[in-house]
């Protein structure tokens, strides 16, 4: 049966990682062995092949894995990756961190969009598949359709991102201020960032850098997307939520945009457009912990035909981050057998 070595088990990609794992009885199919950079030594999760946790910087048991699939971070992707593939090891390294996105091997995965680049990536030399940002993943399961019939001119989204999109100590310190009621100009708690991570180029964020990039990347295109973004992180826990603006490139009748929407992924859901869906179904709090990609307040611009609106809420952890990858690790578990 397949060795697959799981490092990262503890984050919080890491625990929904496993939590979809069990609920879609993945690790039927393979033999699980859980590797941790802290807690090598310390009791593994039950579904384990080993009773405790591997040392995830032993070169030697990770090598002896067939499948990588790390969700702990950019910095162990680049301390390790590169020594394994030099010492020979052959095997498929599934990562939901960014380090290797733009190496020439690597191929993005979100398999309701790219299922055939997927396959084409398994079956070469030293796979390599990386889950894509969080924000465009969640984007194009919104607005899939919309993309691939080459409706939009342009669209621009200003995201609202949750604390737990920068990990698991982020989430604790929003917690923690929380709970004592501090606020700051620097502080999670009672205030929103409105850049996040490094500067990419000037005036434009990392994050807003790489949703723009990946969504080209993801959908196939060899032009840049008309794609903007201004990403915000605020102190909501879970899912990331997007508010779009974009201009088709001929008129769209309401039901027709919203059969488009609709048809963008089988996860995707419209909420009508009113005060009573709005409230109920359409917030973090409503889609957390559940696949579902949500879009409401749908509605054209009344000052030109060719302009739309809408929201969007996903579970970054999930589509954002855990599903895409889990998903390709069934696609190889098929065909390596
Ligand atoms: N969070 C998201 O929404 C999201 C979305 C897309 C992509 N990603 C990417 O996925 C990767 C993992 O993200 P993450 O949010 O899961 O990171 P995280 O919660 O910070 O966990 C990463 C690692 O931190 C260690 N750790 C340190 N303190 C811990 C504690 N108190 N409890 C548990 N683990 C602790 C664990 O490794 P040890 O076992 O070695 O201690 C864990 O595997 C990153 O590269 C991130 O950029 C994240």
């Amino acid at each position: 049966m397949t060795r697959v070595g799981i490092i990262g088990q503890r984050g919080l990609v890491g625990q929904k990682l496993f939590q979809r794992m069990c609920a879609e009885q993945d690790f039927e199919h393979c033999q699980a062995v859980f590797f941790s950079g802290s807690q090598a030594g310390k009791p593994a999760p039950l579904m384990s092949t080993e009773a405790v946790f591997q040392d995830a910087y032993d070169l030697d048991v990770v090598a002896s894995c067939d499948i990588i699939l790390t969700t702990q971070g950019s910095d162990y992707t680049q301390t390790v990756y590169q020594p394994l593939r030099e010492q020979g090891w052959a095997g498929l390294w599934l990562d939901a961190a960014s380090a290797l996105r733009y190496e020439d091997n690597t191929t993005l995965v979100l398999d309701p969009l790219n299922a055939q680049a997927i396959e084409t990536a398994l079956a070469q030399p030293n796979p390599c598949l990386v889950g894509a940002n969080c924000t465009v993943s969640l984007l194009l399961l919104a607005t899939a359709a919309l993309w691939q019939q080459d409706c939009i001119e342009w669209m621009h989204c200003s995201t609202y991102q949750a604390i737990s999109g920068a990990g698991i100590q982020a989430l604790e310190t929003l917690i923690q201020e929380s709970t004592a009621g501090q606020t700051s100009n620097t502080h999670y708690a009672y205030n929103l960032l409105p850049w996040i991570d490094a500067q990419a180029t000037p005036g434009q964020s990392q994050e807003e850098y790489k949703g723009v990039l990946e969504g080209q990347r993801l959908l196939g295109r060899s032009e840049p997307l008309p794609l903007s973004y201004l990403c915000v992180r605020v102190p909501v826990l879970q899912c990331h939520s997007q508010s779009l603006v974009f201009k088709t490139n001929e008129p769209i009748k309401p039901k027709a945009m919203t059969a488009l929407i609709q048809d963008s992924s089988p996860w995707t859901r419209v909420v009508a457009n009113n005060r009573e869906a709005t409230l109920t179904q359409l917030t973090p709090q409503s889609v957390t912990n559940s696949l579902d990609i949500r879009v409401g307040r749908l509605a054209p611009l009344a000052h030109d035909a060719h302009l739309w609106q809408c929201f969007t809420i996903g579970d970054q952890l999930l589509w954002g981050a855990a599903e895409p990858l889990r998903r390709a690790l069934r696609m190889a578990l098929k065909l390596y057998g």
